[in-house]
């Protein structure tokens, strides 16, 4: 039967059968994270609508077209986050974060975002991101540490060789409206070839037509001229640098002129890591400098760079490549209790188990042994033991090997008070670690068993 109520278009429910692919996905995050010195931030969902409309710039499409902007009861405008590089730069300022900590402020967030978008593969209306933003630093070392950031991601995920570095530079203020005459003359000969958009972006943002994939622009831009022969001096050498740094690093890119970004903040340095098989897109992560932000929204002038990896897009890569690790295991023991002793029993060996830190199970809804069987093979149970009341008065039962079928029969101390310790020298006893430790030393002394 239809369900009565579905999801939003472009939003999804991740189930019990995905989540552990975004906790892993989040425990790689936090773990490189940390490994490059970033700390996380947590943010608000929506902000004051002025924070990204200030903030991304009027003419991108993003706060044109996509925000999910609304007013609230009071009759504020204020808009569902559609990327964190703006909130952020709010909290670092409102918070005094630049001022107490000694600079770079390195930051970072696993944050769900919410654009206004065609639906199409890898593009949703509500997605993840992973991000940093570093301020206070305008070396090209930063602009580095950040594309290594995001290099390093997708190296801990086992996906960095599938995945292509692209970076350009788009000069700065000074630099930039040269060019975008230069552009503009040379577009303007080639209006009528232009899609309707794009004659649109001529008047507000002529460099976002060097993005547009419509096949007539495509073939407009093949001479278009590119900003890299329009930089400034300081922007050559800050770019000339980038790239020296990031050839010193081993780092493998590939300069692409073409490379605007979505969002108008944007100076200097650009990059994407593009993969196969994502989408039309197929952007895993974009990212750059952006020294004007700041100021333009209300702190002292600081320069800043940072990206944003799509978290669909990295679990797309991941599946695609078959990058992700196997799913996790069920759980160690599913104890079968017949009757009122032998359930009494299974809840206790259970109770005893789960406070020692081995994930076991028992039966919750009063099933038959063979229903409780198949539920444990449905969990996935690596063993199984069946205590019914004749095994809870005489202290031996039924371990079961799930995979092999193989059986044998253990004692269980004292009727139901713990398995026999000589036997199992696991039992119940003093294993400290982790939940894995502990069910790997469980599963290893039970398996000596069979
Ligand atoms: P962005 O390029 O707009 O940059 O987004 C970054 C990444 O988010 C994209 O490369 C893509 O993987 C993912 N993404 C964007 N839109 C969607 C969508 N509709 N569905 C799925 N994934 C999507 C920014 O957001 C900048 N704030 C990045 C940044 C941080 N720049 C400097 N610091």
């Amino acid at each position: 039967m239809a369900a009565k109520y579905t999801k939003p278009r472009g939003t999804q429910d991740i189930l019990p059968g995905e989540t552990w692919k975004w906790d892993y996905m989040e425990a790689g995050i936090r773990k490189v994270m940390g490994r490059y010195g970033y700390k996380e931030i947590r943010l608000p969902t929506f902000e004051n609508t002025e924070v990204f409309s200030r903030g991304m710039g009027d003419s991108s499409d993003v706060v044109t077209k996509e925000m999910y902007t609304f007013n609230d009861k009071s009759g504020r405008s204020v808009t569902l986050r559609p990327e964190g590089t703006a909130g952020v730069v709010r909290a670092t300022l409102e918070n005094g974060l630049l001022a107490a900590s000694p600079l770079p402020v390195k930051l970072f967030y696993i944050q769900s975002c919410f654009r206004y978008e065609k639906m199409q593969k890898g593009r949703w209306r509500e997605f993840h991101q992973a991000g940093i933003e570093c301020f206070g630093t305008n070396e090209p070392d930063a602009d580095v540490e950040s594309i290594q950031v995001a290099s390093a991601l997708l190296e801990e995920f086992g996906v960095r060789k599938d995945v292509m570095l692209e970076i350009n530079s788009i000069g700065c203020p000074t630099c930039r409206p040269a060019y975008h005459k230069k552009l503009n003359s040379y577009l303007n000969k080639h209006r009528d070839e232009l899609c309707p958009t794009c004659r649109n972006r001529m008047e507000t943002n002529p460099l976002r037509i060097l993005d547009c994939k419509e096949p007539g622009c495509q073939e407009v831009l093949q001479d278009a001229p590119v900003m890299l022969d329009f930089l400034c001096d300081d922007c050559e050498t800050h770019f000339n640098t980038v790239k020296s740094l990031l050839d010193a690093a081993g780092t493998q890119f590939r300069v692409n002129p073409m490379i605007v970004r979505g969002l108008d903040y944007y100076s200097n340095t650009v990059f994407e890591f593009v993969a196969e098989g994502v989408g039309t897109q197929g952007t895993v992560c974009g990212g750059g400098r952006y020294n004007g932000l700041i100021e333009e929204l209300g702190g002292q002038a600081t320069p800043a760079v940072g990206f944003a990896m799509g978290m669909e897009r990295l679990l797309m890569a991941l599946e695609e490549h078959k990058a992700l690790p196997a799913a996790p295991e069920g759980p160690a023991l599913y104890a079968v209790g017949i009757g009122t002793g032998g359930r009494a029993a299974a809840r206790w060996l259970v109770n005893e188990m789960r406070q020692r830190g081995i994930r076991a199970e028992y039966d919750l809804v009063n099933r038959s042994v063979k229903a409780q069987m198949k539920a444990a093979d449905r969990l996935g149970a690596k063993y199984t033991v069946v205590i019914g009341d004749d095994e809870a008065a005489s202290g031996n039962a039924m371990l079961k090997n799930m995979r092999t079928g193989a059986e044998r029969e253990i004692q269980l101390v004292n009727g139901v008070e713990a398995l026999n310790e000589a036997e199992i020298a696991i039992t119940i006893g003093d294993i400290e670690g982790s939940v894995d430790d502990l069910n790997k030393s469980l599963l290893g002394a039970i398996d000596n068993l069979l």
